[in-house]
C-alpha cells in the first residue's frame, strides 16, 4: 500500500452520470431483445404475434436510448468541462498521446487522467458514432417492419393498396397492401437491417472491451473510476495530468 495522501476530485456531473446509466440500461435491453429477434427460430419463438411483440419492446427500448442519447449530445454543449465535446472527442494532442497512454497502461502504471484519457476519447467517440448510426437504422426498420414512428406513416402511405386508409394497415396482415410496392419496400429495407446487425455485434464487442478496460484500469490505477460514474468523484494519489482542464 502506498502512503501518499489521497485527494478527491469532482469529475462527472449529475446529468452525465444519469445519461450514462440510462444509455447502459437501454443498450443492454436492446442487445437482449435484438438477439432474441435474431435467434427467435432457434428459441422456438415462431408465432407472428410473439415476433411482433419482441420488435415492439425492442423499439420502445430504442426510443429510450434515443431520448437519453439526444440528452447527452445536448449536454455536451452545456455540461461541466469533463462533459463537453472538447473533452470527449479526440484532438491532435490526445491522438499524439495515445502511444504513451497505451505504453503506461501495459506497464501497469497508467497515466492518471481525471476525465477521459486519449484511449478513452477514441473508444467513447466511436461508441457514440456507432450508436447514432444504430439509432438511425433502427428507426428506419421500426418504420418498415412495424409501422412505428417517425417513418411508419411514410411506409404505410406508400404500401397501402389503392383505396385503403394507410392508418388501418397492420404489420402482421399483408391483405391490404399493394404487392409490388410492398416488395420494393422490402428490398430497400434489407441494407438497413444488415448495417443494424453488423453494428449490434460491433457494439457488443466494444461494450465488452469498455467494461474490461475500466475494470483493469480500476485495479491497476485505483482512483475508483467505476464508482466515480455513481458518485461523480475520483480519488487519486497524484494530481491528474488533465487537472487544469476540469
Ligand atoms: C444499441 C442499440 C441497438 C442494438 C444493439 C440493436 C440490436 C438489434 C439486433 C441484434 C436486431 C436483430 C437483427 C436481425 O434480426 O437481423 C435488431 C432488430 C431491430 N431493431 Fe435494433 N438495436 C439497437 C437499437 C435500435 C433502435 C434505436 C431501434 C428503433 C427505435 C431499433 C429497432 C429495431 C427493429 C425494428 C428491429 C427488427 C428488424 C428486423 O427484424 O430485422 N433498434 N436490433
Amino acid at each position: 500500500m502506498s502512503d501518499k495522501p489521497l485527494k478527491s476530485y469532482t469529475v462527472w456531473d449529475v446529468p452525465t452520470r444519469v445519461f450514462h446509466w440510462v444509455n447502459f440500461a437501454a443498450i443492454i435491453a436492446l442487445l437482449f431483445f435484438g438477439f432474441l429477434i435474431l435467434y427467435r427460430k432457434d428459441l422456438s419463438i415462431l408465432s407472428g404475434e410473439a415476433k411482433l411483440s419482441l420488435k415492439e419492446v425492442h423499439t420502445w427500448a430504442g426510443y429510450v436510448l434515443i431520448a437519453s442519447l439526444t440528452g447527452r449530445l445536448v449536454w455536451g454543449f452545456i455540461g461541466n468541462a469533463h462533459a463537453r465535446w472538447r473533452a470527449v472527442l479526440p484532438n491532435k494532442r490526445s491522438l499524439r498521446a495515445v502511444g504513451s497512454d497505451l505504453k503506461s497502461f501495459k506497464a501497469g502504471d497508467p497515466i492518471k487522467y481525471l476525465g477521459r484519457g486519449p484511449m478513452g476519447r477514441l473508444s467513447v467517440s466511436a461508441m457514440f458514432l456507432l450508436l447514432l448510426i444504430q439509432a438511425s437504422t433502427g428507426l428506419i426498420r421500426a418504420g418498415t417492419d412495424i409501422y412505428y414512428p417517425p417513418f411508419g406513416w411514410l411506409v404505410t402511405s406508400y404500401v397501402a393498396a389503392p383505396g385503403v386508409d394507410p392508418s388501418t394497415l397492420q404489420p402482421t396482415d399483408k391483405t391490404f397492401v399493394d404487392p409490388e410496392r410492398y416488395a420494393l419496400m422490402e428490398k430497400y429495407k434489407i441494407p438497413f437491417g444488415d448495417i443494424h446487425l453488423y453494428i449490434a455485434w460491433t457494439l457488443l464487442a466494444m461494450i465488452g472491451l469498455h467494461i474490461a478496460s475500466v475494470v483493469l484500469k480500476d485495479i491497476r490505477q485505483g482512483g475508483g473510476i467505476i464508482s466515480a460514474m455513481f458518485t461523480g468523484r475520483k480519488v487519486l494519489e497524484t494530481p491528474p495530468v488533465d487537472q487544469d482542464e476540469g
